[in-house]
Formats: structure tokens, C-alpha cells, sequence
């Protein structure tokens, strides 16, 4: 039985790595998920990959059907979910190409279906959400980070998501830092509460592929970004596989 999910962010939508031993598009009340999910093994492990923004990278990060992801990924009988983001760095030491393995999130969003307890005929429910992130989970990202030759690893960090799909202002990436927010992405939320509403355990791998607005003094290069992302995921590729492997 495939327990453990990865689902893949922007630049990874597919594993490298995976072999794949079949394919299931999940039919869901919150209607369809991203993508169908592909089953397969990594790393001598069995796990199950999503990518997040489609198979063709169409679906922008306001716009991806959290709910019939989570769901999906539930259905099928996952635990556990690897979640894989890029990201901006607002911290000096979140620098590109480094891997963040955040511990907290401040959520941003605004307008997203963010919950699987929305009333009706079901009693109202309040899930804790003080640890959003899994700590063995976490711990495992971690050791694999170790463990990969030539990572930058930052092992803590604090998720600011925002609801894009534009990038931020400088001033409301001197908001954030103020917040204590160190990366800024856009996936983060809704996916972490809602897999938290399901009781499924729930890690995030940061991929920084930019410096978050204003930190350089100068305009992002979202020409530029592409290629970043590329390089980046290919460090987070890495992580998974030794994490995996470990
Ligand atoms: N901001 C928000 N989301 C992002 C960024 C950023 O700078 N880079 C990659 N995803």
C-alpha cells in the first residue's frame, strides 16, 4: 500500500527518478484534482506523485483545486505528503538554489476554498494548527538535505504565503520579514491545513528560486526565473531521492 505522497510545485511535474507503475485520475465532491496520481517507486520506496499545477503547468497557484487534491491523495489511502514548493527568499540565508524545510506559516491567502469543514450537516470543527507542519517528517527532509552532496540546507524557516499570482511589492516583502516570515511562495495554503484537517501527516520542501521583492534592490527577473527553477528543482529532486532512500 503507497502511504507516502509527493506532490509537485512549480518546475517539477515529474519525478525524476520514479518509476511509474500506473496512473488514477480520482473523482472527488470538490471536483477534479490537478492531475491524475501516479503511482510508482522512488528510492526503493513505494509513493504516489501529484503534480500541483497540472502535467502541463496550466493551473496558477490561486486557481489549483486544493481540496479535490488533499481529497484525492486521502482517498487513496495517503498518510503522508511531501510537498514540494518554489519559493522566494526573504531571509540572507534563504539564498537561490538553497533548500528551506519550513516550520511555521503565516497564511496570506484571501479567497480560497480552505477547508473540508465548512458546516451544512456536518458539526462545526476547529482543527489545532500551532505545529502546521509534521516534525518526523520535517526531520526526514532534513537528514536527506544532509545527506545529498552540495545543499544548501536551511532547516527551519517561516512560510509567508501570499495569493498571487502576481509577485509582491517590496513593502509588503519588508511586511513579511517583519513578520518573521524568512520565504514567500504561494502553494503553501490552503494544502497544509487541509491536509491537516485529514489527518495526514504533512512536510514542506521550499526550493528558493528568487530573491523575494526588493531584497536585491532591484526588479525580479521573471525572465530569468525558468532557468532558476529548473536548477533549483533539480536540488530538490536530489533531497527526494536520498530522503527516500535513507
Ligand atoms: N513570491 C511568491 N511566490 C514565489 C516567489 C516569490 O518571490 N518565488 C517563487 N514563488
Amino acid at each position: 500500500m503507497t502511504t507516502l505522497a509527493i506532490i509537485g510545485g512549480t518546475g517539477l511535474t515529474r519525478m525524476d527518478g520514479l518509476t511509474v507503475t500506473r496512473r488514477e485520475m480520482v473523482k472527488t465532491p470538490y471536483g477534479a484534482p490537478s492531475c491524475p496520481i501516479v503511482f510508482g517507486e522512488l528510492g526503493g520506496r513505494e509513493v504516489a506523485f501529484m503534480a500541483r499545477h497540472g502535467v502541463t503547468h496550466r493551473i496558477p497557484p490561486h486557481r489549483v483545486n486544493y481540496c479535490a487534491n488533499i481529497w484525492a491523495l486521502n482517498s487513496v489511502g495517503i498518510e503522508q505528503i511531501i510537498a514540494v514548493g518554489a519559493v522566494g527568499g526573504i531571509h540572507k540565508d534563504c539564498t537561490v538554489g538553497s533548500i528551506v524545510i519550513p516550520h511555521q506559516i503565516i497564511d496570506y491567502t484571501s479567497a480560497r476554498e480552505n477547508t473540508f469543514f465548512d458546516g451544512g450537516d456536518d458539526p462545526v470543527e476547529h482543527i489545532d494548527f500551532s505545529y502546521p507542519y509534521n516534525e518526523q517528517l520535517r526531520q526526514a527532509l532534513i537528514d536527506g538535505a544532509k545527506s545529498s552532496p552540495g545543499i544548501t540546507l536551511v532547516d527551519s524557516g517561516v512560510y509567508g504565503v501570499t495569493q498571487g499570482p502576481r509577485l509582491e511589492t517590496a513593502a509588503e516583502i519588508v511586511r513579511m520579514a517583519n513578520d518573521g516570515c524568512t520565504i514567500v511562495g504561494m502553494t503553501g495554503m490552503p494544502e497544509a491545513a487541509l491536509a491537516a484537517e485529514l489527518g495526514i501527516a504533512y512536510a514542506c520542501c521550499g526550493v528558493v528560486v528568487n530573491a523575494a521583492a526588493g531584497i536585491d534592490n532591484k526588479p525580479i527577473d521573471t525572465t530569468a526565473l525558468p532557468a532558476a527553477i529548473q536548477a533549483a528543482m533539480k536540488n530538490a529532486c536530489k533531497v527526494l531521492n536520498t530522503t527516500l532512500r535513507d
